[in-house]
């Protein structure tokens, strides 16, 4: 729907229910005056088990059966966690059943030592490679594993991005649902073929950090989205996941059309365990829990930290139970939800004890226990590798060759003073053990909240998502070891504001970066302070060549047109061998291969979603975000309106040049084009035939340059109706110099399929479709028509 109907149709409805105008501030101040806006999905479905879950269906019902009510309802509520793990749920110690520990987070685990820091969301969805993504999920999850963590509470989806300032999108892989779909679904894999639960999170609309919890009388944002937005948007990437076997998904902060996303029917009851047949359960997150039955009965399966509402134990379900106020077939699910995830991953046999290695003091003695594996090495240098984005190069500024003179300048080049071990000052808000780039944070422009982590290099975002690097790679540490190597002088200052600079320097580089957190949204895409130290360097050396440590979008057209500055690197947030991948790239030994998740505008007034929602005069207490803008966020919104961005999404160079030619689009015969999907079991993920494969696109990349590298190729479709262009294909393919490599694109169904509110269905249209190939989104040499009916 356009986005001027659905807001025509919003008012009205608005209108007509709660007439705004004429209500006073004093009224709205009650839940019950946005009743009706999220509708009703009850009862809530009970786990499907079927499928790949069928047998750890059975265990479960068989082990839950032997349970009493109260065992049940003690394991869906949190316990004061007796180790470092994020939260425990109760554990049923007659029937030998551990009760599992949830802990931090998508990056890697954290508030622990011996294990490793590894690329952090966005970085990932800078490499575009899936089969690194899925590496990553393998060996991070071992990480958790050998903790005795059960769940890994991650990988993020949402933030998706829509927010350009928000606090979080860093942990998310990207502001594309399919990019974003196809990435965290190999991370799923990965984690659970570890043999721990992955929670996909946060569910759902969770895109801004402010107001995202009530405070005092003020509730949590609203994130109003309406029907078509939400299923092509926003559930995208969570039915992904779910189609790769999620056992867990974590329902977020905000409120969904007003009500709380972990009480809301709709979207628990209806999308996730109806329309996508979820098999897992849903946890809170931590403290997002805002009503007791009515969350019970909407779907939400564990309550976390604790629960006020559940009571101690979940003695009020129980209670419940008995007094005839809820189903205790819903608790029974809940039980049975949380225990076959345990089946399902393996967990029953041989798990390590739970938590062990993680104690709650690290400056208390405690036994070591070691979870980086050597094998890991690879997995996190080239995962390092693959997310640094190449933007800028010209007169053949990079890869350098064996300077004589190399100066390096900016806060971001060297390691940060300290790793925090301190004791845990509340024991339900464990500290993070290790890298706190938060505490390095100092605000040099007039924010709440600080732009820049000023006191080394940024390996990771603030917050929950940080993580507990082993060591850090810096740039300058492997910079002086390249030194070393090539006989090259060094020169350098970190501190100055305007450095000096020996006019006999080959090169300068510049190291910034932009600090993003959880808990706030960012202050602006871009400070005053780096500009301002990028501009004195470039003013005074003809080849400067800048690297930003970006927690998110950032801005460069401060200085990027400066005739000086040769070279720019989006470096994103490579985990710890920050350093040394970096140099492997500056020096030539890898070629770049990163593309960027997100549109690098020219100037923020070119975002139509830049800013947080703040409550307004009229919703001082109900703050609302519309989503009005529908399906048309990042390279969506500069299409339809032809906006020049700096750097458009999927844009990234390389040192080599590529060529597209030779497309093919074949439709397959053997596979039903009809308008509806063809009748077909729901399962996890949705209707099975969405997943058919319609049609296959052929194309061939050719390395005309002097070295090898790879490549992202891209496929776009335009749906008829949509979006100019949506990302629905990529392939990321190592291409030698002088060869041809053929890359090849499946198109689903739901690939091709638009969302019909009328007909609550996904639909595909009896028409033709345009099909692009090429390098970016809009660099895009390849173009012919795929007709459908
Ligand atoms: C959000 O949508 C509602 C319903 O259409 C409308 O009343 C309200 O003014 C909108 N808010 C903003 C900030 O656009
Ligand atoms: C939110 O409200 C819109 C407009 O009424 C509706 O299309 C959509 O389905 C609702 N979604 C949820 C989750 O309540
Ligand atoms: C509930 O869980 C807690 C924490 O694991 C455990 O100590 C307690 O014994 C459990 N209660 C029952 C009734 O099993
Ligand atoms: C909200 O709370 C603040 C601080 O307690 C108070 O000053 C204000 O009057 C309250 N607003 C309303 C509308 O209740
Ligand atoms: C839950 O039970 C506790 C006692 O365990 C009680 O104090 C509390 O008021 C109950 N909460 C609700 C929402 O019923
Ligand atoms: C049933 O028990 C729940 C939980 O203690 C309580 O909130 C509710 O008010 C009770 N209902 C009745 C009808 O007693
Ligand atoms: C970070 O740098 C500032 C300014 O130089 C300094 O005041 C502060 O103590 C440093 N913080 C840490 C954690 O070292
Ligand atoms: C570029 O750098 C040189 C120093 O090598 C300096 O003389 C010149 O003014 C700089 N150009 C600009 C536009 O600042
Ligand atoms: C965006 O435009 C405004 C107004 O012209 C300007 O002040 C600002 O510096 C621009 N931002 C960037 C990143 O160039
Ligand atoms: C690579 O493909 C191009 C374009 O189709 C073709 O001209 C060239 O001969 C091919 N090169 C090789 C080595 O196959």
């Amino acid at each position: 729907m356009a986005p001027n109907i659905w807001r025509a149709i919003c008012t009205a409805f608005v209108l007509l229910v709660h007439p705004i105008t004429t209500v006073a501030q004093a009224d709205i101040t009650q839940d019950s005056f946005f009743y009706g806006q999220s509708p009703p999905v009850y009862p809530s479905p009970p786990m499907p088990g079927a499928g790949q879950w069928t047998e750890a269906y059975s265990k479960a019902v068989a082990l839950v059966s032997q349970m009493t009510l109260e065992e049940k309802a003690n394991i869906t509520v949190g316990y004061n966690p007796t180790t470092g793990c994020s939260g425990e749920t109760g554990s049923v110690p007659r029937l030998n059943w551990p009760g599992l520990c949830l802990s931090d987070a998508g990056n890697g685990l954290r508030n622990t030592d011996f294990v490793n820091g590894w690329p952090s969301g966005l970085h990932v969805g800078a490499s575009w490679n899936r089969n690194l993504a899925l590496q990553r999920g393998l060996h991070m999850g071992a990480e958790f594993k050998t903790k005795g963590v059960h769940v890994a509470l991650g990988p993020v989806i949402a933030p998706l991005g829509r927010v350009y300032e928000g606090g979080r999108n860093w942990e998310g892989m990207g502001i594309d649902p399919y990019l974003v779909g196809q990435l965290a679904a190999e991370t799923v894999q990965g984690i659970q073929g570890a043999g721990v639960t992955a929670s996909v999170k946060h569910y759902i609309g969770y895109e801004q950090e402010t107001n995202r919890n009530p405070e005092g009388n003020v509730s949590s944002v609203s994130s109003n989205i309406d029907d078509k937005t939400i299923h092509e948007v926003y559930l995208w990437p969570f039915a992904d996941t779910i189609h790769a076997g999620a056992g867990c998904i974590m329902c977020s902060y905000n409120r969904l059309n007003n009500s709380y996303a972990c009480q809301n029917s709709k979207t628990l009851n209806g999308l996730l365990k109806t329309e996508l047949g979820f098999e897992g359960f849903v946890v809170s997150d931590w403290a997002a829990q805002h009503a007791g039955l009515a969350s019970a009965e909407a779907g939400l399966d564990v309550a976390m930290p604790n629960s006020v509402y559940w009571g101690v134990s979940g003695g009020n379900l129980t209670a419940a139970v008995n007094n005839g106020s809820l189903a205790e077939s819903r608790v029974t699910d809940m039980a049975t939800r949380i225990v076959a995830s345990w089946y399902q991953m393996g967990q029953e046999e041989g798990f390590p004890e739970l938590g062990i290695g993680m104690p709650l003091d690290y400056t208390a003695p405690h036994t070591p226990i070691y979870a980086r594996d050597p094998s890991s090495r690879s997995v996190l240098l080239n995962g390092a590798l693959e997310g640094h984005v190449l933007v800028k190069n010209v007169n053949k500024a990079l890869p350098l060759k064996k300077p004589k003179l190399l100066s390096i300048f900016g806060y971001d080049a060297v390691a940060p003073p300290e790793m925090d071990i301190s004791p845990p000052s509340d024991p339900l808000s464990p500290f993070t053990f290790g890298y706190e780039p938060e505490l390095d944070a100092i605000a040099f422009v007039s924010s709440s909240f600080p732009q820049i982590a000023q006191n080394g290099t940024m390996v990771s975002g603030g917050g929950s998502g940080a993580n507990s690097p082993a060591y850090i790679s810096a740039p300058f540490d492997a910079l002086q070891e390249q030194a070393y190597q090539d006989d090259t002088s060094l020169f350098w200052d970190f501190t100055s504001f305007a450095p000096v600079v020996d006019a006999s320097s080959d090169a300068c580089l510049v190291f910034i970066n932009a600090f993003a957190t959880e808990g706030a949204d960012r202050a602006g895409l871009h400070d005053d302070f780096s500009d301002g130290l990028v501009l004195n360097v470039a003013d005074n050396c003809a080849n400067t060549i800048v690297v930003i440590h970006n927690a998110g979008p950032r801005l460069v057209d401060q200085w990027i047109d400066h005739p000086n500055i040769t070279a720019v690197i989006f470096a994103h947030l490579p985990g710890q061998d920050s350093g040394r991948a970096l140099v492997q790239l500056l020096y030539g030994v890898q070629s770049p291969s990163g593309k960027l998740p997100y549109t690098v505008a020219k100037n923020e007034s070119d975002y139509n979603t830049f800013a947080p929602t703040l409550p307004s005069e009229e919703y001082a207490l109900f703050p609302q975000s519309n989503f009005s803008e529908g399906a048309y966020i990042d390279y969506r919104n500069f299409d339809a309106k032809n906006i020049t961005p700096r750097y458009e999404f999927g844009f990234g160079l390389t040192y080599t040049t590529f060529l597209y030619s030779d497309l093919e689009i074949e439709i397959l015969p053997t596979v039903s084009t009809s308008y509806f999907p063809p009748d077909s079991p729901v399962v996890e993920g949705g209707i099975a035939s969405l997943w058919d494969v319609i049609a296959q696109v052929h194309a061939t990349v050719s390395n005309i340059g002097e070295v090898d590298a790879a490549e992202v190729a891209q496929l776009y479709v335009g749906i008829p109706g949509g979006p100019v262009r949506q990302l629905r294909g990529f392939s990321k393919v190592d291409v030698p110099a002088g060869s041809n490599v053929t890359v090849e694109f499946d198109l689903l169904r739901r690939d091709l399929s638009e969302w019909s509110v009328v007909e609550q269905s996904w639909v595909l249209q009896q028409e033709s479709y345009g099909i692009w190939v090429g390098s970016s989104s809009r660099d895009l040499p390849l173009q012919g028509t795929l007709n459908i009916g």
